[in-house]
C-alpha cells in the first residue's frame, strides 16, 4: 500500500446496481476507496481503516426478513457515514428510528430542498432548489436520537437527514447518478469535508506509486505481457515497462481477425516508439486455417481463444524461465467476483485472455486491478499513450470473425476490413468515434441483387452497428445524423468491391446484443 491509499473510503455495497458509481464519483474527488460487501466483518473494517464509510442503495426493504444489514458498531468507530437510500433505511433502522413502507414509490426526478447546510449539503444553496433522482418504496416515519432532517423533497418530508455531530447522515436519493446534477459535489463534499481526506488520489500519483511499487517487487523477475493493442494492455505493458523496463517481455499475437493497419500500428508504436520488448508474432495462417468452414459463433471462440493460448505459451516457452504474467484486470471485474450477491453481481461472460495463467502456472500481476476504465485512460495519458489508444473502442478478443457471419474466410475479411475502416474514418471525421460505446460494420451473409450501370449486380450486404453504452451490458443504437450513415454507405457501395447494399441496425441491448454474433 502507496501513501495514496491510505486516505480511503469504504463503500459498503448492499447490492445495488448504481454501487460502482459511488465509488466512481468518490475517485472523481481523488480519494481512493474501495467497494466491499456489507457483511464484511467487523474487525475486517476496523483493520481496513477507512476515513469515512458509505452504505449503499440495495433492493430490499429493512424488515424483509433476510435483509442486509451492517455490523452497528461500525456507527462506534467515530468515522463519518452517510447511507444512501437504502443505506439510509438501514442506518435509520440500526440507530433507533422508524422507516414505514412509502404510500407510494417515488420513482424518478423530484426537487431536493436544502433545509440545513451541512455534511454533504455545506456547499448547498438553501434558495435554490437542486433536481435530486430518486427510486425508493420506503421512508423514513421516525428520525433515530440525535437526527435532524437536512432537506425535503415533494413527496419526502427526510429525504436527507443527518446527526450533525457524529456526523453520520444519510439521503433518500441517489447523489452518485447522472441525473443528480449537484450529487458529485454532495459525496464530494462529504468524503472531503466530513472525512478530512485530501484529494491525493491523482492517475499522475498513481503511476507514480504503482511504478516505484513493480520496480521493488518485481525487479529482475522475467514478466510476460499479451499486447492486444486495447487501452488496458497498452497501459499495463507501459507501466511495467517503465518499471523493470527489458524484464518485461510483451507478445502481440497476430490472430488473422485484426482490422485494417492494426498490427503495423501497434507494433510500430510499442516497439519503435515507446522501445518496449516487443514480440510480434504472424500466426494468421494457423487461426484462420483452424476457422475454415467453422460456421457457429461460439465454435468461433473457442477455437480463437485456444489457440491464443498455444501460440502465446509457445511464445513465452521460447523466452525461457518467466514467473509473471500481466493482465488487464480492472476494478469492475474485481468487484464482481467480490461484490454482495444483489443485482449488482452479474456474470462476466467475456474473457480475452482466460485460461493463460492457470494453463502456463504463473503468477499474476495487475497493475490495473484498482482502477476503473476512464481512469485506465487516464493513466495511459499520463504516460504518453496517443488519444488514439486511449480512447479506443472496446474490440472483442475474438475479433472480425464474429463480425463476419458464417464463415470466416480471407476474401470475406479483406471485405468487411475495408468496410470496418470506411466506418470508423467517417466516425473520426464527424467527430463521433470517441462519443459513442462502438460504432463498426458488420458482414451478413446474404446476397441482395442491385444495380450498377446497366449491370445487374447479385453482392454482399453490410450491416452498420453504432451503438451508445456506458458498460456494455446495455446499450442502444446511436442516433447519427442521417448525412453521416449517407456517406458510409455511398463510400462502402462504391469502394468496397463486392457490397451493394448497406443497412442499419437500429437493435437495442437487450433484446439483442451488441456483436451480431
Ligand atoms: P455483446 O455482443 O455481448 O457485447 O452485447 C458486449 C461487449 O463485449 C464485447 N464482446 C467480446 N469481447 N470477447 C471479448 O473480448 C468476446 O468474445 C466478446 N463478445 C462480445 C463486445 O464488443 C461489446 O463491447
Amino acid at each position: 500500500m502507496s501513501e495514496i491509499h491510505e486516505q480511503k473510503i469504504l463503500v459498503l455495497d448492499f447490492g445495488s446496481q448504481t454501487t460502482q458509481l459511488i465509488a466512481r464519483r468518490v475517485r472523481e474527488a481523488r480519494v481512493y476507496c474501495e467497494i466491499h460487501p456489507c457483511t464484511m466483518p467487523l474487525a475486517e473494517i476496523k483493520t481496513y481503516g477507512a476515513k469515512g464509510i458509505i452504505l449503499s442503495g440495495g433492493p430490499a426493504s429493512c424488515y424483509e426478513p433476510g435483509a442486509p444489514s451492517v455490523d452497528p458498531a461500525i456507527f462506534e468507530l467515530g468515522v463519518p457515514v452517510l447511507g444512501i437510500c437504502y443505506g439510509m433505511q438501514i442506518l435509520t433502522h440500526l440507530l433507533g428510528g422508524m422507516v414505514a413502507r412509502g404510500s407510494k414509490r417515488e420513482y424518478g426526478p423530484a426537487k431536493l430542498q436544502v433545509h440545513k447546510q451541512a455534511g454533504p449539503f455545506r456547499d448547498n444553496d438553501p434558495d435554490e432548489p437542486q433536481p435530486v433522482w430518486m427510486s425508493h418504496g420506503d421512508r423514513i416515519e421516525k428520525l433515530p436520537d440525535g437526527f435532524e432532517a437536512l432537506a425535503v423533497t415533494g413527496n419526502s418530508p427526510v429525504a436527507a437527514m443527518g446527526d450533525i455531530e457524529r456526523r453520520i447522515y444519510g439521503v433518500q436519493f441517489h447523489p452518485e447518478v447522472a441525473h443528480t446534477p449537484g450529487g458529485a459535489a454532495m459525496l464530494a463534499a462529504f468524503v472531503l469535508g466530513d472525512c478530512g481526506c485530501d484529494p491525493i488520489w491523482t492517475m499522475h500519483n498513481f503511476a507514480e506509486a504503482t511504478i516505484a511499487d513493480f520496480k521493488e517487487r518485481l525487479g529482475g523477475k522475467p514478466v510476460i505481457c499479451a499486447l492486444s493493442g486495447g487501452v488496458d494492455s497498452s497501459v499495463v505493458a507501459l507501466l511495467l515497462h517503465k518499471a523493470i523496463g527489458k524484464d518485461l517481455t510483451s507478445i502481440f499475437v497476430d490472430n488473422g481477425v485484426l482490422r485494417a493497419g492494426e498490427v503495423s500500428e501497434v507494433a510500430g508504436l510499442f516497439r519503435d516508439v515507446f522501445r518496449l520488448n516487443l514480440i510480434v508474432v504472424d500466426a494468421a495462417d494457423l487461426f484462420l486455417d483452424r476457422l475454415a468452414g467453422v460456421t457457429d459463433p461460439e465454435e468461433k471462440r473457442r477455437i480463437i481463444g485456444h489457440t491464443f493460448i498455444e501460440v502465446f505459451d509457445e511464445e513465452a516457452k521460447k523466452i525461457g524461465q518467466v514467473d509473471y504474467l500481466a493482465q488487464g484486470t480492472l476494478y469492475p471485474d474485481v468487484i464482481e467476483s467480490v461484490s454482495f450477491k444483489g443485482p449488482s453481481a452479474v456474470i462476466k461472460s467475456h474473457h480475452n485472455v482466460g485460461g493463460l495463467p492457470d494453463k502456463m502456472k504463473l503468477k499474476l500481476v495487475e497493475p490495473l486491478r484498482e482502477l476503473f476504465k476512464d481512469e485506465c485512460r487516464e493513466v495511459g495519458r499520463e504516460l504518453g499513450l496517443p488519444e488514439s489508444i486511449v480512447s479506443r473502442q472496446p474490440f472483442p478478443g475474438p475479433g472480425l470473425a464474429i463480425r463476419i457471419m458464417g464463415e470466416v474466410t480471407r476474401a470475406r475479411l479483406a471485405t468487411l476490413r475495408e468496410a470496418d475502416a470506411i466506418v470508423l474514418e467517417e466516425m473520426r471525421a464527424a467527430d463521433l468515434y470517441t462519443k459513442v460505446w462502438q460504432s463498426f460494420a458488420v458482414l451478413v451473409p446474404v446476397k441482395t441483387v442491385g444495380v450498377m450501370g446497366d449491370e445487374r449486380t447479385y453482392e454482399d450486404v453490410v450491416a452498420l452497428r453504432i451503438v451508445d453504452s456506458v458498460d456494455a451490458m446495455t446499450a442502444d443504437w446511436s442516433r447519427v445524423p442521417y448525412e453521416l450513415l449517407a456517406k458510409m454507405s455511398s463510400r462502402i457501395i462504391n469502394e468496397v468491391n463486392g457490397v451493394n447494399r448497406v443497412v442499419l441496425d437500429i437493435s437495442s441491448k437487450p433484446p439483442s446484443t451488441i456483436e451480431w454474433e
